[in-house]
């Protein structure tokens, strides 16, 4: 009974008379038209898709996926915790609580090492503290927090330029330092990055303060 039905089976696919082909002809043609017009309709849409996704990977590689160098500067808060100008000596003594900015634009975290903030009197180094290592979060400001005692040295005692420069009422310094660290943009893509600072400032005497700082 199982070999009657399967004999029964075969049966309507072997009957295929050439009539009923010829029929069915104009009907695959058209099916043939549709499929091209949907194969076209593809091609549309793969090359609008193509388009599109170089867009979207170039307005990326100009936004986020771009490497910016972050800022490192000094910021107008800074002040002093202890302070001693001697205009006719001359000398100084003082300890400046340096209010550092670092700014980040990257759509990622900046990570930055160790390293050192000097300051200068025209060239002459008058004190140096170190800046910590620090993580930046993608696009924000971090403040920092550095004491450093600027000492007049022994070599600076003969000067005239000092002298004259206290008893005007300013002492003008400048802060150089640069941070060393890497730009990490979506967890994979890190590229080095150094942010240079370069300050001037002026020490006000008479208000014990820091005016005019400008850093490049
Ligand atoms: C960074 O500086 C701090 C404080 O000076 C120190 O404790 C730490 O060991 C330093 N880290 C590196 C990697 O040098
Ligand atoms: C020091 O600061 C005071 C107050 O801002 C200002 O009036 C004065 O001109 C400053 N001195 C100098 C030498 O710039
Ligand atoms: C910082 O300023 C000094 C003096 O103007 C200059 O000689 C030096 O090249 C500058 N450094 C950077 C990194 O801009």
């Amino acid at each position: 009974m199982a070999d009657s039905d399967q004999q029964v089976h075969p049966m309507p696919q072997s009957y295929n008379p050439q009539s009923k082909y010829d029929q069915e002809s104009t009907a695959t043609n058209e099916a043939k038209d549709l499929r091209r017009q949907k194969q076209k309709k593809w091609a549309l849409y793969i090359i609008a898709f193509v388009i599109f996704q170089t867009g979207i990977i170039v307005l990326f590689t100009f936004t986020v996926m771009k490497f910016r160098t972050p800022k490192f500067r000094m910021r107008p808060s800074s002040s002093f915790d202890t302070f001693d100008i001697q205009p006719t000596t001359p000398s100084f003594n003082m300890r400046l609580n340096a209010q550092l900015g670092v700014r980040n634009t990257n759509f990622g975290p900046f990570k930055y090492g160790n390293t050192t903030i000097t300051f200068y009197y025209k060239g002459t180094e008058v004190g140096s503290a170190t800046v910590r290592k620090l993580k930046v979060n993608f696009r924000s400001n971090k403040k920092v927090n550095v004491p450093v005692d600027l000492v007049m040295p022994a070599t600076l005692a003969s000067n005239s330029n000092l002298a004259s420069d206290l008893r005007s009422g300013i002492l003008p310094l400048t802060s150089q330092s640069k941070l060393s660290g890497k730009v990490e943009i979506m967890f994979i893509f890190k590229k080095k990055r150094t942010a240079n600072m370069n300050c001037t400032m002026e020490v006000n005497i008479s208000t014990k303060e820091l005016q005019n700082i400008k850093c490049k």
